[in-house]
């Protein structure tokens, strides 16, 4: 009798223990799949390169995802946060149309479905020739309309309300989206509470975007430098601000490093590849998850970008001018624009444009942003460990979609850079999208500008228009053949 109940006992407890280990294997695989199973995009996106740098994962999604169905619903429980009507569109992001995401943002699966962002964010952007006109999208181009300082405030700004709570939150997804029992449960008890906490630790890097004492940015502007900064090597708060101009990154091949070419504005880092890593951990907000595969993105962007083609022109060009206009450029633009001086650093006491952004970077950022690369396993020649003082020598291809101009966008047009300093525009408009064919740049006044654009005013900090005075001499004969000539670039 005793032996046969031990027996039996021993039946039960196996039985049971089987019974666990199948539950705890269902609850990891479950755990697994709602949480680490990663898809890959469509094919869509990653068999045609526009689509994946438009819409590709560079693996941002692991760290820096925010759960799919939280940044739907945000923009319409927080408009009140938002610079204007619209959802995401009034943070001037570009948006194609029949796409479910905007440009530069990726929704990929791992787990659950998650949207993070790409290069393309802020390197893509649009243009028509006339307002009522569809915008025509250009990769690889400076996003001059995306509000980015709004766009970072209003992720935090969210998150930070009483109103960012599962109940709330699920009560929004549910009018979108007819999610399963065990993702609403996932939603309500994991996922939201997370993404909160994640977005409030952010807060604290963020908070130099919250001063008084800083003005807007401004759409088509970041502070890079000052971003990598408080990201990635994560120094405490200084007072230096310096935003600029989101540059375009095409034809990256342009650069040679080994003629004394240097990259970012003040030619803070060596060469395109170091700046591609560094911008794509910046994505990423962390070691890369798999570094493999992230190198496979960098080689990827270091090839579509090296040899993506600048944008031509797309409206008329007076041809008889554009000869004339080649001298006058060879006699007053040349020595720097078309020599060996293009691409090489030019001290800001010769050129004289805004000092700012210059001083929001140093040596000592360099050498710990070197570190926190190096130490991730990752070879790259890097940031340069020097202290930098002044402006790279632009490149002028694509020119005219690089309105406005200078490092810090303080010029909105090619006919505006030709004049003196004291009758440059003051106060415009930047991030109206319709094109000023005559000035050569956006159009940058009147009603449309005011209400689609943000303000500038050049007497604020970080956005003096004073230095390049070159070929402000020139007689307005000379300066419209030269105009003429620089649409060609
Ligand atoms: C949040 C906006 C933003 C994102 C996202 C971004 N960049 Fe940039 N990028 C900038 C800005 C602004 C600069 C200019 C920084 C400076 O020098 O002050 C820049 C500079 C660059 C440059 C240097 C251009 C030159 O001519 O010197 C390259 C190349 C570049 N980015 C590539 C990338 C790539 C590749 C990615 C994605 C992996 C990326 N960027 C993501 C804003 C962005
Ligand atoms: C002595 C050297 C020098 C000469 C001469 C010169 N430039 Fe520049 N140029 C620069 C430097 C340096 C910058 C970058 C300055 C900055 O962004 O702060 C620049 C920037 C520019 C930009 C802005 C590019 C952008 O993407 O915003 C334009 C446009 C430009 N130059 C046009 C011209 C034209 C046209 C001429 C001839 C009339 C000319 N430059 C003559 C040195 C020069």
């Amino acid at each position: 009798m005793a032996i046969h109940t031990t027996k039996r006992w021993k039946k039960i407890k196996t039985t049971v223990m089987v019974l666990l280990l199948v539950i705890i294997a269902f609850g990891a695989l479950v755990g697994w799949y709602k949480f680490f199973r990663e898809e890959p995009q469509p094919d869509w996106i990653t068999s045609d390169p526009d689509m994946r740098f438009k819409y590709g994962s560079i693996g941002a999604e692991h760290d820096a995802g925010i759960p799919y169905w939280i940044w739907y619903v945000l923009p319409r429980m927080f408009s009140d946060k938002l610079p204007g009507p619209g959802g995401y569109a009034a943070l001037g992001v570009n948006w194609e149309q029949g796409q479910e995401m905007p440009i530069g943002f990726t929704k990929k699966v791992i787990g659950f479905p998650r949207v993070a962002n790409t290069c393309a964010a802020c390197h893509a952007t649009s243009y028509r020739s006339k307002p009522n006109e569809p915008p025509t999208f250009v990769v690889t181009g400076p996003n001059h309309t995306l509000d980015l300082e709004a766009f970072f405030r209003f992720l935090v700004d969210c998150a930070k309300d009483h109103r960012f709570n599962p109940d709330n939150i699920m009560g929004e997804i549910r009018l979108v989206a007819d999610l399963s029992w065990i993702d609403r449960l996932i939603y309500r008890f994991i996922l939201i509470p997370i993404t909160k906490k994640r977005l409030l630790e952010r807060e604290e890097q963020f908070s130099w975007i919250y001063r008084d004492d800083f003005p807007e940015w401004g759409r088509g502007r970041d502070d890079a430098m000052n971003l990598t900064k408080y990201f990635m090597i994560e120094s405490p708060m200084d007072d230096t601000y310096g935003p600029t101009d989101m540059p375009s990154i095409w034809n990256l091949k342009k650069y040679k490093p080994e003629q004394g070419h240097f990259m970012n504005l003040a030619g803070d880092s060596h060469n395109a590849r170091s700046v591609i890593i560094d911008s794509a951990l910046g994505l990423l907000g962390a070691a890369p998850h798999d570094k493999e595969e992230f190198l496979g993105h960098i080689d990827w962007l270091e090839d579509y970008l090296g040899n993506y083609p600048p944008p031509k022109y797309p409206f008329p060009i007076q041809d008889d001018k554009v000869t004339s206009g080649l001298k006058v450029f060879n006699q007053a633009c040349a020595d720097c624009h078309d020599s060996e001086r293009t691409g090489t650093r030019m001290p800001i006491g010769e050129i004289g444009t805004d000092p700012d952004r210059i001083a929001t970077w140093n040596k000592n950022a360099a050498i710990k942003a070197n570190q926190v690369v190096t130490d991730m396993g990752i070879e790259r020649k890097g940031l340069v460990e020097e202290t930098l003082n002044g402006y790279v020598v632009s490149f002028l291809d694509g020119l005219w979609l690089r309105a406005p101009y200078l490092h810090n966008g303080s010029v909105p047009s090619l006919r505006d850079l030709l004049k003196p300093v004291d009758q440059r525009p003051t106060k415009f408009y930047r991030g109206y999208d319709v094109y000023d064919q005559h000035g050569v740049g956006f159009v940058s006044s009147g009603p449309e500008a005011a209400r689609k654009g943000s303000p500038y005013d050049v007497t604020e900090r970080g956005s003096s228009n004073k230095g390049h005075e070159f070929g402000t001499m020139l007689s307005a004969e000379e300066k419209d053949v030269l105009v003429e000539y620089l649409k060609t670039l």
